[in-house]
């Protein structure tokens, strides 16, 4: 069962995450790190840099990018990751890798497993979780097993993202994105996720059956799984009481670096 942390906004749900993050750290600073895009990451992103690790060691590996922009597009997540992650953490372009960098898109999964698996594998992977329950850009019928591939978004994800773009023509048709079976083989996953909105998505990946409908849901898939949510993404939790009184009462040597 997943570690289920209720805190109170998106703020105290960073500083936890970063204080996982930074437990990690200390045991190995040649830290591999999974990152995410989107707004669900940000706080953590600023809670870590306010910490002032050494990243001097670590590699990042993206969950996701567009398949076609430029890696200078303002809305490629190589941009995205380089002003949210890679310069308040001093982490150079050239240490957070993405799918489809430098290959043809036909070989660009094979690529990346093949990088992950060089670098030593993933510790530890941040998630978000989109309002359908998907991860990385995994959409409802994705395979648990799945790895890094191109697959072509939803209208709805094309939709969601067009609030980034000039007009929804400009928003990619595909993308890059790690598989679950890519997720499932991090060492640890951290799942992040704020507001009303996301609270049928995350019960449905705590709590619901384990689907391909519900790609979140791979989670319970995993043995080292820490999930962090506000109230509100809480609000749907059949089990939140539980959670709230296993956080509080958690044994005085469990994740004591993340307060
Ligand atoms: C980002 C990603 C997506 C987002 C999800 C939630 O790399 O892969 O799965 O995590 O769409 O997005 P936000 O955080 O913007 O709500």
């Amino acid at each position: 069962m997943a570690e289920v942390i209720i805190v109170d906004d998106a703020d105290a749900a960073g500083q936890v995450a970063a204080g996982l993050i930074a437990l990690e750290l200390d045991r190995h600073p040649a830290l591999v790190l999974g990152v995410a895009t989107g707004s669900t990451p940000n706080s953590t992103y600023r809670a870590l840099a306010e910490r002032r690790p050494d990243l001097s060691q670590l590699t990042a590996f993206a969950l996701d990018e567009y398949v076609g922009l430029e890696p200078r597009h303002p809305q490629s997540y190589a941009e995205v990751l380089r002003r949210e992650f890679g310069e308040p953490l001093g982490v150079p372009a050239s240490r957070i890798r993405l799918p489809g960098q430098g290959v043809a898109p036909v070989d660009a999964g094979a690529a990346y497993e093949r990088a992950i698996v060089e670098a030593g594998g993933i510790d530890l992977q941040i998630l978000g979780i989109g309002t359908d329950g998907h991860v990385g850009f995994n959409e409802p019928g994705s395979s648990l097993a799945s790895l890094t591939r191109v697959k072509t978004l939803t209208e709805q994800t094309r939709a969601d993202n067009a609030r980034f773009f000039d007009s929804l023509d400009d928003v990619p048709l595909h993308c890059f994105t790690q598989g679950l079976g890519t997720i499932r083989r991090a060492r640890a996953l951290v799942l992040l996720a704020f507001g009303a909105e996301k609270a049928e998505a995350i019960a449905g990946a705590v709590e619901g059956p384990v689907s391909s409908s519900l790609p979140g849901s791979v989670i319970q898939l995993h043995p080292n799984v820490t999930v962090i949510v506000d109230e509100a993404a809480a609000g749907r939790l059949a089990n939140g009481d539980y959670y709230r009184y296993a956080w509080q009462n958690r044994p005085e040597w469990a994740i004591d670096a993340s307060l």
